[in-house]
């Protein structure tokens, strides 16, 4: 029966499940790694030698000749033929890397999001892998985190828009699509949170913060069917969230009836011993089990001891049998009990494929943003004849990469210098001085900087982080550039040509010195392999930059944390630093464009609405520029009297259109209470509640009345 693909889900994993042993049953809890191990943070054991009934692999190699030799084992010489689930980190692309999420989230182009996704299943899929531990939807409001490269920013509904939109790409409408893969919220929950923005560190997060910030995202990705979670490594006020079974059980499984199952993180187990919570790694793997942690990532835990704490009648068969019937049940939606070996498409049908490229060049350029442009020094005239082209970005690979980047190659990866030599190579000599490192102390090259730039009629400077400040275990005390290349921007300035300043990196920078010392900034993040063009692009006018900030920047480290939906000060007008204003330097939202976009008068449908009716919120935007451009017309709601203090506005929904010259668009909201109008309280409980509610959007607010009937 369980053979049977026309006979239903449930039918073929209880069929399984009543022909396995204890055993086979526990093996199914078990991931192991296989293959090179590059990660730093991931020390431990890499398999060389794989039993044929193990549950799930991450697959840290790129054969999937290899990978299907070691299925066929699982299908041939175990007993019953159960597949191995292969999973890896894909998040950002498998070989055709696209931009990090962090600036992803700054495209506001969930559809092309979810493009690029599905493109990236497809290269994991030919790579041999089933399962991506990606989208990674932790809000995240301390840019000293470096994780923060990896999440879609501050916000919770936008980390909710583009985690469904990341699912969606990974898994198709339906998961047995044959080139979908398994998708994995993580890192449930609250990850984002680590004190200090020190990474591994624990979260304080009231029950309030729980409902109200960090599950939304995860609560949408649920809904969207993502069939698996991984849990943090992060302790939430006291309760580690791998045996935390609040949010594992309580919450996942018999509130938003998650039908999949939850990995813990690498090693998240056994640290319950380093984080206080067990004595040993035996009642680590119990605290785990009990709380909702169906798998176990490479720490054999479950594999040493769930037999043991079942004979000491510490855990139920009936609990061992629901955990093995979601992993099979994932399994059989993949299909990989009727296709359980990678198609072999030669290496150049598998990656890197035009398509691919040009998907990966759209998303770099809708998130590139515009972040200063004065006395309109871009676009860069065609009449420039000469750029300088400095900094330790100008010519680099590996670091436009990002963190996390898959199986890419340095090598795929197209310059900045690259793109500005096919953009304006034609017409105007580059001049290249490298500068300065990334950080140091040596400016030995600043001299050859500041000559390029006095030969120059403009001088494009590109700085920015390493990819290895950001990621993993990548948190900084301050999210300044290294001195030296803040100094190496000061001797430019002194030239005194218009100093366009490009950035790479994976985090809000602070850039209270570095802005003033550049007439335009670029933002552009750490755009995978396609960034050069789309970049110089930018800087030639041939593309009107389209991206807004899904992340504050704060005018410095100290301002932290500082993002939109931050709840009112008792004293509106105080409640800020004295040394500093008490805005971030560029806000949520923010980025310029070439076309200038008029905002007529915002219209209500009605100025009072029962809480079963729905009211339309209309504003027409005009450009009154002389180029075509992308506008995102951002919606915001503020409820000025609530049983509770709510943030002082929260972004219920966006849209980005394309307005030509002189054409007016009419951008609509239509709002529905329950949606948009209630909030969560601390058990999770979606409340409304009558009153006056502000629409805001760009400068303008106009109110209504939800009444009670
Ligand atoms: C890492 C990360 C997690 C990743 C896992 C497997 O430690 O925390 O995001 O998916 O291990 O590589």
């Amino acid at each position: 029966m369980y053979q049977d693909q026309n006979a239903p889900l449930d039918l073929r994993v209880a069929d399984l499940l009543g022909k396995m042993t204890l055993e086979e049953k526990i093996q199914q809890l078990n991931q192991q790694a296989f293959g090179l191990n590059l990660n730093a943070n991931n020390q431990g054991q890499t398999l060389h030698d794989v039993a044929p009934d193990i549950g799930s692999l991450i697959f840290l190699n790129d054969d999937p000749v290899e990978r299907n030799s070691i299925q066929r084992r699982a299908m041939e010489e175990s007993r019953l033929g159960i597949p191995i689930l292969f999973g890896f980190d894909t998040i950002h692309g498998m070989r055709t890397v696209y931009p990090i999420p962090l600036a992803q989230a700054c495209s506001w182009n969930p559809a092309l999001v979810t493009q690029a996704a599905a493109m990236a299943a497809r290269e994991t899929k030919l790579t041999g892998i089933d399962w991506t531990f990606s989208p990674m939807i932790d809000v995240a409001r301390d840019p000293r985190w470096g994780r923060i490269a990896e999440s879609y920013g501050e916000d919770p509904y936008t980390v909710s828009v583009f985690g469904v939109a990341t699912v969606q790409g990974y898994q198709g409408v339906e998961l047995t699509e044959s080139s979908g893969v398994a998708a994995c919220l993580k890192h449930f929950a609250g990850y984002g949170a680590s004190e200090g923005g020190r990474d591994y560190r624990a979260t304080d997060i009231s029950a309030q913060a729980l409902w109200e910030t960090y599950l939304p995202p995860f609560e949408s990705g649920v809904k969207a069917g993502a069939a698996t979670l991984m849990s943090g490594f992060n302790d939430i006020s006291g309760v580690p969230a791998s045996a935390n079974r609040y949010l594992l059980t309580e919450v996942l499984k018999k509130c938003w009836a998650h039908a999949g199952f939850v990995v813990s993180d690498w090693n998240s187990i056994e640290q319950l011993v380093a984080q206080g919570v067990a004595k040993d790694r035996k009642e680590a793997g119990l605290k785990a089990f009990e709380a909702g942690v169906e798998m176990d990532m490479v720490d054999r835990i479950y594999a040493d001891h769930l037999q043991e704490l079942l004979d000491e009648g510490k855990l139920s068969m009936d609990s061992i049998n629901d955990a093995v019937a979601r992993v099979l049940r994932v399994k059989f939606r993949l299909g990989l009990f009727e296709r359980p070996y990678t198609p072999i498409v030669p290496v150049s049908e598998r990656y890197l494929r035009p398509d691919d490229r040009r998907i990966a060049a759209q998303l770099a350029e809708e998130s590139m943003v515009l972040l200063k442009n004065d006395g309109g020094v871009l676009p860069i005239s065609p009449a420039v004849k000469s750029l300088a082209v400095i900094g330790p970005m100008v010519k680099d690979q590996e670091n436009l990469l990002g963190c996390w980047s898959g199986n890419a190659k340095a090598e795929d990866v197209e310059t900045l210098f690259d793109g500005l030599t096919r953009e304006f190579g034609g017409g105007a000599d580059l001049i290249y001085a490298r500068g300065c490192d990334f950080d140091g102390d040596d400016d030995s090259g600043f001299a050859e900087a500041v000559a390029a730039a006095a030969h120059a009629d403009v001088v494009v400077l590109c700085l920015g982080e390493k990819k290895s400040w950001s990621g993993e275990n990548a948190s900084r005390s301050t999210i300044a550039l290294p001195g030296i290349q803040e100094k190496l921007a000061g001797c430019l300035r002194q030239v005194g040509k218009p100093l366009v300043l490009v950035l790479s990196n994976g985090r809000p920078l602070e850039l209270r010195r570095l802005a003033p010392l550049a007439d335009a900034i670029l933002e552009i993040w750490q755009p995978g392999i396609a960034g050069g063009t789309p970049m110089a692009g930018i800087l030639s006018g041939r593309v009107n930059p389209s991206g807004r900030l899904a992340i504050s920047f704060p005018v410095v480290t100290g301002q932290i944390p500082i993002y939109v939906g931050m709840r009112s000060s008792a004293r509106p007008n105080d409640g800020n630093y004295q040394d500093i204003p008490g805005e971030p330097l560029y806000p949520f939202g923010h980025g310029l464009s070439y076309a200038f976009f008029h905002y007529g008068r915002a219209i209500l449908s009605q100025d009072k609405v029962g809480m079963d009716e729905k009211v339309t919120v209309q504003v027409p935007v005009t450009n009154t520029g002389s180029v075509e451009g992308q506008e995102t017309v951002f919606w915001y709601i503020s409820d000025p009297v609530c049983s509770i203090s709510r943030p002082m506005k929260e972004l219920k929904y966006f849209e980005k259109k394309s307005i030509k010259p002189g054409e007016t668009v009419v951008f609509t909201f239509e709002i529905a209470p329950l949606r948009d109008l209630s909030y969560c309280d601390s058990t999770g409980k979606r409340l409304l509640e009558a009153g006056d509610f502000h629409v805001r959007v760009k400068d303008q607010q106009v109110s209504f009345e939800l009444s009670g009937c």
